[in-house]
């Protein structure tokens, strides 16, 4: 696990979404309701950017045609988002990006 340091996200406690780049991958790094999640910006429908969207209900919701996928796990109703570690360390967010064989172990261990 690789971890990254985005220390331009600040007030971690009001609700937000902002986008995040690591390599070539967009992450919407959210804060919602107390907890900090950060899962893919691009909606697997047809590829919007979900960090214009908004959260209810544990979901990030695409404003295009409205599907929604847990903030948690990345499921929505037919497809998934693919979710990063997060996590605040010296009072400055960090996500963790996994390699391919990282992500296989973890299939295995759910
Ligand atoms: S592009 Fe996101 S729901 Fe259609």
């Amino acid at each position: 696990m690789k971890w990254y340091s985005f220390p331009e996200i600040t007030d971690t406690d009001k609700p937000f979404i902002q986008k995040v780049k690591i390599a070539d991958k967009s992450i919407c790094v959210v804060g919602y309701e107390g907890k900090l999640f950060a899962v893919s910006a691009i909606c697997p429908h047809q590829g919007f950017d979900l960090s214009l969207g908004s959260c209810e209900n544990n979901k990030i919701i695409c404003p295009v045609h409205g599907y929604s996928f847990d903030l948690q796990t990345g499921k929505g109703a037919q497809d998934y988002i693919k979710t990063y570690p997060v996590k605040i360390e010296n009072g400055v967010v960090c996500v963790g990006t996994t390699s391919v064989w990282d992500d296989i172990k973890q299939l295995f261990n759910k």
